[in-house]
């Protein structure tokens, strides 16, 4: 089994999906650690309840981004994970620590990317009056969600929408949608490359002159 750690800010209810995929008989990983940024995350109780151990770093406690980076990467260290699942975690991440798990670190976004970046998805997807909206896990790098893409999932957006209606409909997309991404992540289906290109085992290596 690949040893994973998942990262939150919050409710955790795409940490909730991982843990019940990584349950049933022949997924290839465990959630073996808990990382979260806000001491008060729904998430991290759900964790204990499963006996998941947990690691609280408060932004708060530290002088500067980077301060907290370091603890952060050393609660990683401790969970030693190979893969690391970033699931409703509200922190933008430095060049620095994201190079440290380039390859090994994945994150789910609420939009179909590289549509609606950032914060507040759905209630842009609907000022946008955008007739198909969705989820994407991917590779994190740097910019703001702009990793390469692993897998995503669409949803429509029906008429009398609000945003509380779509984000519903997204989040179910999204608990089916990021345990088949972290598994093709787990059995090497799916990697990345020195340049940055995803790789499906389904295709073939892009030929270097193309
Ligand atoms: C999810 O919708 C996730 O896609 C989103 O936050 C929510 C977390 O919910 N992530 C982002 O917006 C990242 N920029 P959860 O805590 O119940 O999994």
């Amino acid at each position: 089994h690949k040893r994973v750690a998942v990262m939150i800010s919050g409710r955790g209810s795409n940490l909730s999906a991982l843990i019940s995929a990584t349950m049933a008989a022949g997924y290839p990983c465990r959630i073996v650690g808990v990382i979260s940024d806000k001491p008060d995350a729904a998430g991290l109780k759900l964790a204990q309840d499963y006996g998941i151990e947990t690691h609280v770093l408060d932004r708060r406690d530290y002088t500067s981004r980077e301060a907290h980076e370091d603890a952060v990467h050393a609660a990683l260290e401790t969970v030693k994970p190979d893969i690391v699942c970033l699931a409703g975690y509200m922190r933008l991440l430095s060049g620095a620590f994201v190079g440290k798990w380039l390859g090994s670190m994945i994150n789910i976004h609420p939009s179909l990317l590289p549509s609606f970046r950032g914060l507040d998805t759905h209630e842009r997807v609907l000022a946008h009056q955008v007739r198909l909206h969705g989820c994407s896990v991917h590779f994190v790098t740097e910019g703001m969600d702009e990793g390469p893409l692993i897998a995503q999932a669409a949803v429509p957006v029906l008429p009398g929408d609000d945003a509380e209606t779509l984000a519903a409909r997204v989040l179910k997309a999204e608990h089916n949608l990021y345990p088949s991404a972290l598994r093709l992540v787990a059995e090497g289906k799916v990697r990345i490359t020195t340049t940055g290109k995803v790789l499906l085992d389904a295709f073939p290596e892009p030929d270097p002159d193309d």
